[in-house]
């Protein structure tokens, strides 16, 4: 250990000093410590510590974690040059160990480098699950998922005991997704129990967000204390249970025969598979048909779930708005509680100039919209839930509009987005129109708990449990 700490020592001190050198206007960011540069500064919630620091270091600010340089952007402006100006210098994704485990050695779209692997699994994602078309052929699906819902809260408003909303949305929402992109519905399902699912994409989430020292110590120090933490076995466990579930999904496929005007996204892939290409051409192996998989069960459902929540959340502590919302059904709630509050981490592909300082080749960057969200410049009273603020602006959440991207913006925003959103007005419409909520018996607006829980996916720490009743 100490031979490695001796390595480690003037390597790190060398990176950072070369990168001094090698620009004269680097972003200000706090003084870190030889070995662990900033790391020690970051707090439990990632997205708070950034927010923090960023109010005493300025909205474009360098921090130093490990040997690898970071680049947290917090302002509107920054944030549109960025994904707007450098979407191109910008747009791939670092190799972070958790990332490349769950995603097969980045076979999927997520976290793969920018390039050809990339834009071939999109297009083909794109065309296979989120097309317009596609859509409108499963319309079916989301209407029996909706009336399933309906029934549920019904039941809970006849008996008139309190529903664990995150549960019941859960299920709804994988019952879509699973259904649309794995073919499978999973009420009906024997191999599938919808309680450790939600555990599996929990599990799995929270390890694809945590830092792995071997990110930010590349010689064996950071191998070596992944390994002595239990951080690299627990990396290890929870992508063994999802691999399992993939195969469990991908086996069932391979069983049965899937009828010709119906197939899925991974009936089309497995088919993609077996079928001979040119040797020159893109060739779809059964690992980036799981690296797919792993993203729609990651990415596609709970960051729906975790949006539902929090409105629901805010909108029971504010019954005037809930009220007026009721009247008036619209889902603007993204700024408070972005599910993603640092979308996915970026990497420079070359120098750039942003904001008057220069950001090095290969330096990592993160957006901070949680930070964004609380700005007084862009907002008044920001950490107030006033959905109002919306009515009256051109300002939507579809990625032009840089005070507010729930999706993320430029290349690598989110191709599910109108999906998630049909997802999330449909969901909320059925609460809002059918019911009306209370808090269980004994419980007041104050007792509600606002602690957070996540690491790229921000949920709400304690569920939220309310009694639904009938509205004629
Ligand atoms: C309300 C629902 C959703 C929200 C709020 C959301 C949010 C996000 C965000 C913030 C990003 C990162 C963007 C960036 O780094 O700039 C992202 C990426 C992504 N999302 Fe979503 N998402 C949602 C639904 C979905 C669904 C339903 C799917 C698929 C079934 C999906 C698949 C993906 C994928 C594959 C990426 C990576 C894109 C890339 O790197 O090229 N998302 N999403």
């Amino acid at each position: 250990m100490c031979i490695f700490l001796l390595f480690l020592f003037p390597l790190s001190y060398v990176l950072f000093k070369k990168l001094l050198r090698s620009k004269s206007k680097l972003p200000p960011g706090p003084t870190g410590l030889p070995i662990l540069g900033n790391l020690h500064q970051l707090g439990k919630f990632l997205h708070r510590s950034l927010h923090k620091l960023s109010l005493e270091h300025g909205p474009v600010m360098l921090l130093r974690l490990g040997v690898v340089p970071v680049v947290v952007f917090s302002s509107k402006e920054a944030a549109k040059e960025v994904l707007k100006i450098h979407d191109l210098e910008t747009c791939t994704r670092p190799k972070m160990v958790a990332a490349g485990l769950l995603t097969y050695n980045f076979k999927d779209i997520g976290f793969t480098k920018y390039g050809e692997d990339w834009r071939e699994m999109k297009k083909l994602v794109g065309l296979e699950l989120f097309s317009p078309k596609k859509q409108k052929s499963y319309r079916y699906i989301k209407e029996e998922e909706s009336d399933l819902l309906v029934k549920k809260l019904s039941n809970h408003a006849q008996t008139e005991t309190s529903v664990d909303l995150g549960k019941t949305l859960f299920s709804f929402t994988a019952g879509i997704i699973f259904r649309l992109a794995f073919g499978h519905n999973f009420h009906e399902c024997d191999f599938i129990d919808m309680d450790r699912v939600e555990e599996l994409v929990i599990e799995s989430e929270t390890n694809v967000g945590a830092l792995a020292f071997t990110d930010f110590f590349p010689t064996g120090l950071g191998w070596l204390i992944d390994r002595i933490s239990g951080q690299h076995s627990k990396m290890h466990t929870g992508f063994t249970k999802l691999s399992n579930l993939l195969q469990h999904v991908i086996n069932d496929h391979l069983k049965a025969e899937q009828p010709e005007d119906h197939l899925d996204l991974v009936s089309v892939m497995l088919d993609m598979i077996n079928k001979p290409t040119k040797s020159d051409s893109f060739k779809i192996t059964s690992d980036h048909l799981k690296g797919v998989m792993s993203d729609v069960f990651l990415a596609g459902v709970n960051a729906g779930v975790i949006t539902m929540i929090w409105a629901m959340t805010e909108l029971t502590r504010h019954p005037r708005v809930m009220k007026k919302l009721q009247e008036e059904i619209r889902a603007t709630y993204t700024r408070l509680h972005p599910p993603a509050p640092l979308l996915l981490p970026r990497l420079t592909m070359s120098d750039i100039e942003i904001q008057g300082y220069n950001i090095p080749k290969n330096t990592m960057i993160e957006i901070n919209t949680y930070a964004i969200g609380r700005d007084p410049k862009i907002w008044t009273s920001p950490e107030e839930f006033i959905p109002e603020r919306f009515l009256n602006t051109s300002i939507n959440y579809k990625g032009q509009h840089f005070e507010l991207l729930p999706f993320g913006s430029g290349r690598r925003s989110c191709p599910g987005m109108a999906l998630g959103i049909t997802i999330i007005e449909r969901c909320l419409l059925n609460l809002l129109y059918f019911f009306n909520w209370i808090l269980p018996k004994g419980m007041t607006i104050e007792d509600i708990d606002m602690e957070e829980l996540g690491s790229i996916n921000i949920a709400k720490k304690v569920p939220l449990e309310l009694v639904p009743t009938l509205h004629q």
